[in-house]
């Protein structure tokens, strides 16, 4: 297993600003080695993202003695973090945390990096697919459930092949019996939020979610809590690699725009068929991203 170093090694080694070192006090000084080719890289914009939120909520005290299920758990950075931020006090009673993630590569990959740590006896791991259902001693007592998770569809007619294990931190395949939201690809978020809703309804989210389906991205959070904002907002690029001719099919047959920026800056809105032009030819394009917040009562 390839190892990422977080760590400040001896040697001229400068930690970015943005690095998931500097977002979790303490977590400078731990190894996060479980980072190899099968599981989401630790240091993704979309991993910064949410980790800034986490921190936010830690700041504020609200993640003291809480109980917290992280929904696609990938690396473990985020268990990695919170473990790092309770070993510098900075909690006055540690979360307890529960990760629950589809592969087992992720699974393994949070597990090794607990045992790693010597905090393997203090974490549940669940392997289970959020699409069919979350055990329910994985969520119960949940005070708060927070998730970084795939929101495009996986395209058989252009894949022509399964996904392999490091794809479904990308893409989600939409099941026979498809839900609204499943047109616009937030249909595994739409899947998750409801889970929450019946199975724990006194708990808090934090997801992120891009807004490149425009206010469809908001009302999936405001349909469902009576209380939703986002928390934290960047404009980050799309990545290379990833597909965007669902979202090119959503554009035709719906005559809704994605929204999409010609930069960094997002003065200049496209849509996904032009997002997708740019992307093939190696351009960058970017989008929102949003990490945001939700609650009952
Ligand atoms: C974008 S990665 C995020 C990893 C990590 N939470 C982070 O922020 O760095 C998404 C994770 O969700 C998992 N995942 C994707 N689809 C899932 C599903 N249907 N059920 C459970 N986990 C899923 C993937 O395996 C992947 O580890």
């Amino acid at each position: 297993m390839s190892e990422i170093q977080l760590l400040q090694p001896p040697g001229e080694v400068v930690i970015p600003p943005q690095s998931i070192a500097n977002i979790y006090r303490g977590a400078a000084n731990m190894d996060l080695n479980a980072a190899d080719a099968d599981v989401f890289p630790p240091d993704d914009p979309w991993t910064l993202a949410l980790a800034e939120a986490l921190v936010q909520e830690a700041e504020a005290g609200r993640l003291d003695g809480k109980n917290i299920l992280e929904l696609g758990a990938g690396s473990g950075v985020n268990m990695l973090g919170l473990k790092a931020l309770a070993l510098n006090n900075f909690f006055r009673n540690p979360p307890s945390f529960t990760g629950l993630d589809i592969t087992m590569e992720s699974v393994r990959a949070c597990d090794e990096l607990a045992a790693a740590h010597g905090f393997a006896d203090e974490i549940r791991l669940y392997q289970s697919n959020l699409l069919s259902d979350v055990p329910a001693e994985a969520i119960a007592d949940t005070d708060i459930v927070f998730a970084c998770l795939p929101q495009v569809r996986w395209d058989y007619e252009v894949m022509q092949r399964e996904p392999q294990a490091r794809e479904f931190a990308d893409y989600y395949i939409v099941p026979e019996q498809e839900v609204p939201e499943d047109a616009y690809a937030l249909g595994l978020l739409a899947r998750a939020l409801d889970q929450i809703r019946d199975k724990t309804p006194k708990a808090s989210v934090l997801f992120n979610v891009a807004g490149r389906q425009g206010d469809k991205s908001f009302k999936l959070f405001t349909d469902r809590f009576d209380r939703a904002e986002p928390v934290v907002h960047r404009v980050i690029p799309h990545d290379p690699t990833t597909s965007l001719t669902s979202f090119v099919r959503w554009e035709q047959m719906s005559e809704e725009s994605c929204r999409f920026y010609r930069d960094a800056e997002a003065s200049q809105k496209i849509d996904a068929a032009e997002a997708e032009e740019r992307r093939v030819e190696g351009v960058e394009v970017y989008h929102d991203l949003f990490v945001m917040k939700a609650e009952m009562g």
